[in-house]
């Protein structure tokens, strides 16, 4: 099959043939990060799944795929072999329960942001009374969406400096009937009512945070599939949109309220130090099962 790099495949292949030849391909696509020995098997299951609108079974592998069905799946694996996400290829990706749309243009979500989504919505149940929790630079809309599902009375709000991402977020929040969640272009903190200085419980932030020397070394999958102010905010150290809302943080949390970054592990020592920095306090960070992502947290003091 043409996927990325001449595997040959005779013409009554079994779906199991095929996604061997998959793997392969991807396996070896340079434009890929293979962090994992396991992804591109992941990968093109995903896409094998995708493409005949069933899971990938036993049964599935010992069959053989319709004209149509392995056309669509030889395609989504080129597409895959060149870097391109597999949540933009399907066009959703499921996090925490919800098909979030994926689009052009706007950042793809990752599965790993539900560690950042837990410990917020964590937080905003251990409230009582009123709640609110605020995610800066939202994206798509996930972690603004995952808070506001799980704790209904809760007031939320998702802000992003892109127009195509909020308008992804209201269409995101209409399909999963969430109603909760308001959005809003806005730089920072901009576009967030007064009304909400000093009440908010949970700051959210996956912020773009690589450093504008290192996106020339980042992985094509990552570089050319990802608008570049999703990546970095152009500072040395990536860390510029962590220190404007720690910085603000500290007027519009309230007392004990918390401020939560995703990010990168090479970059935790110097989040913590950055968010103490800001005033701050009870500093710390968690990692996901892989260790892959940290979510590091502070308290406005009481
Ligand atoms: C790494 S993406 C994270 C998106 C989303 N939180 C997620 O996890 O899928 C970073 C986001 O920051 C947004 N952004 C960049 N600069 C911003 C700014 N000054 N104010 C608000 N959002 C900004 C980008 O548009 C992008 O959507």
């Amino acid at each position: 099959m043409p996927a990325g790099g001449g595997a040959e495949q005779a013409p009554d292949s079994t779906a199991g043939a095929l996604l061997a030849s998959a793997i392969a391909a991807i396996g070896r696509s340079p434009a890929i990060d293979h962090w994992q020995p396991s992804l591109a098997r992941w990968d093109a299951e995903q896409l094998l799944s995708e493409a005949v609108g069933r899971p990938v079974t036993a049964a599935l592998k010992r069959s053989k795929l319709t004209a149509p069905e392995r056309r669509r799946f030889e395609a989504m694996v080129a597409r895959r072999v060149a870097g391109e996400p597999i949540a933009r290829i399907a066009g959703y990706l499921e996090f925490r329960g919800m098909r979030l749309l994926v689009r052009n243009g706007v950042f793809v979500p990752r599965v790993s942001s539900e560690l950042l989504a837990e410990e917020a919505i964590a937080r905003l149940r251990r409230r009582r009374g009123q709640r609110a929790g605020v995610d800066v630079a939202t994206g798509s809309g996930p972690l603004a969406l995952a808070m506001a599902k799980d704790v209904p009375d809760a007031e939320v709000w998702g802000l992003d400096i892109s127009r195509e991402a909020i308008r992804l977020c209201r269409e995101n929040a209409r399909r999963a009937g969430i109603h909760n969640a308001h959005f809003r272009v806005s730089d920072m903190l901009d576009a967030l009512p007064s009304r909400l200085r000093g009440s908010i419980d949970v700051f959210t932030i996956h912020p773009p945070y690589v450093a504008r020397s290192e996106i020339r070394i980042l992985p094509r999958e990552i570089r050319d599939f990802e608008p570049y102010d999703t990546l970095t905010d152009g500072s040395e150290d990536g860390l510029e949109l962590v220190r404007r809302l720690a910085a603000d943080a500290v007027t519009w949390l309230r007392p004990g309220g918390t401020m939560l970054v995703e990010i990168g592990t090479y970059l935790s020592r110097k989040t913590q130090a950055t968010l103490r920095h800001a005033g701050l306090a009870d500093v710390s960070w968690t990692k996901d099962a892989l260790g892959v992502t940290r979510v590091v947290s502070g308290r406005r003091p009481r």
